[in-house]
């Protein structure tokens, strides 16, 4: 599960972006993709048309994502949760009082060896949605390779 501050833009870019890596690779069967937010600002709502626009011109949809704030029971249910932000660190752990869960949970950005910064800026008010994507994508595109040496194959 990728998580932000509003589910809104950079976690719902992660979503679909990841997904569509795992389309590609044929693996969408193995992994299952969600993304959530820390606050309950955008529920039920499309991601904002800005980080949607740029997604598409990469090839990527987000049409099918909705909006959720995440709870306790991701923490519990989901194997892996990846933030976005230290605040998204901080408020995703806040969840996690016993510190049963906090080995699940990780900054996306850490995954990319080649970058020395390990957030992902929030574009909804800056409006680097392009660099978000530059970003995002290689990230994930790192996240993959470390979870394929993971998976089990036949
Ligand atoms: P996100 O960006 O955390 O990447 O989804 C934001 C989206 C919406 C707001 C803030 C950040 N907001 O203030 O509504």
């Amino acid at each position: 599960m990728f998580v932000c501050l509003g589910n809104h833009c950079r976690s719902p870019l992660a979503h679909g972006y990841f997904q569509s890596l795992l389309e590609k690779h044929g693996l969408e069967s193995d992994i299952e993709v969600a993304s959530s937010g820390t606050s309950g600002w955008h529920i039920g709502e499309a991601p904002d048309p800005r980080i949607s626009r740029v997604a598409r011109r990469h090839g990527v949809g987000l049409e099918h994502i909705r909006g959720q704030k995440i709870t306790k029971a991701d923490l519990r249910t989901c194997d892996l949760i990846l933030v976005m932000d230290r605040s998204n660190l901080r408020d995703v752990l806040s969840l996690d009082r016993d510190s049963r869960y906090i080995n699940k949970v990780s900054l996306l950005r850490t995954f990319d060896p080649s970058s020395m910064d390990d957030e992902i800026p929030d574009p909804y008010y800056s409006g680097i949605f392009e660099e978000v994507y530059t970003i995002v994508s290689r990230a994930c595109d790192s996240l993959l390779g470390e979870m394929k040496g993971h998976l089990e194959r036949p």
